[in-house]
């Protein structure tokens, strides 16, 4: 996937590339594999000490687009207590409902992450776990606004202190400008994921200058995890 705000814009792939950010196509896709698990980017083992670094496993985690990810069952396995996934796609959101209907710690709901009233503000304390759902939103039209909404709403979800972690394609010079808006009182750094495995991070955005963070990705095929840290009173 690569959408607005990448150094791999081609306008040639926007007519596809467009129903990223359709519900409807997610669910489409989502009835013709059947519920297969399908991983994008990354799969659990590369990102585990990440995730287990930034998310805290004793408290309750809000995964958004999860798709026919299995991360969060991995997660589980390896101690998180409670993470609840959403996406706007109710197909995959009733295949993992009954895939992990016997696991309590795994709860499934239809939600829209750009809007999510039925969740209080900072009722994940655990933190908020977006892999690749930016990247859908922004395949959309409007861009701009719709994904400053989603991450408004995961700012206001999160509890204080805790985390939002975003697993992109998108390095730092093209994705930090979603990231930093006003409203998004967040402290953000990075980790780059190589496709060996090899991980760098995590680096605070703060310390590095523009040079320096025009530099990466360092690495070739590699991936971004933002870690977007809420203050602990706001
Ligand atoms: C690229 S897929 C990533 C799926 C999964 N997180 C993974 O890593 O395999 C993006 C997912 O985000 C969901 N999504 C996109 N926009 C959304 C929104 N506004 N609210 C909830 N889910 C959304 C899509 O339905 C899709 O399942």
């Amino acid at each position: 996937m690569a959408c607005r705000g990448t150094e791999y814009d081609n306008p040639a792939l926007y007519s596809s590339e467009d129903a990223f950010s359709l519900s409807s196509y997610w669910n489409d896709r989502y009835k013709r594999e059947g519920g297969a698990a399908f991983e994008w980017y990354r799969d659990y083992n590369s990102l585990e000490p990440v995730l287990d670094r930034h998310l805290d496993k004793s408290q309750p985690v809000l995964h958004v687009g999860v798709g026919t990810s299995r991360v969060q069952y991995q997660m589980h396995l390896d101690g998180f207590k409670s993470i609840h996934s959403v996406d706007y796609a109710p197909v995959c959101i009733q295949q993992l409902s009954e895939l992990h209907a016997g696991v309590p710690a795994l709860t499934y709901a239809v939600a829209d992450c750009r809007s999510m009233p039925e969740y209080g503000d900072g009722s994940f304390p655990g933190g908020v776990l977006d892999k690749g759902t930016l990247d859908a939103l922004l395949c959309g039209d409007s861009d701009e606004e719709e994904s400053l909404q989603m991450l408004l709403e995961c700012y206001r979800v999160l509890g204080p202190g805790a985390a939002y972690l975003q697993i992109t394609y998108a390095p730092p010079r093209t994705r930090l400008r979603y990231l930093q808006r006003p409203g998004l009182d967040w402290a953000v750094s990075f980790w780059e994921v190589g496709q060996q495995g090899r991980r760098e991070g995590p680096l605070a955005v703060a310390d590095l200058s523009a040079e320096e963070l025009g530099a990466f990705p360092k690495q070739a095929y590699s991936h971004f995890v933002y870690v977007c840290v809420k203050p602990a009173a706001v």
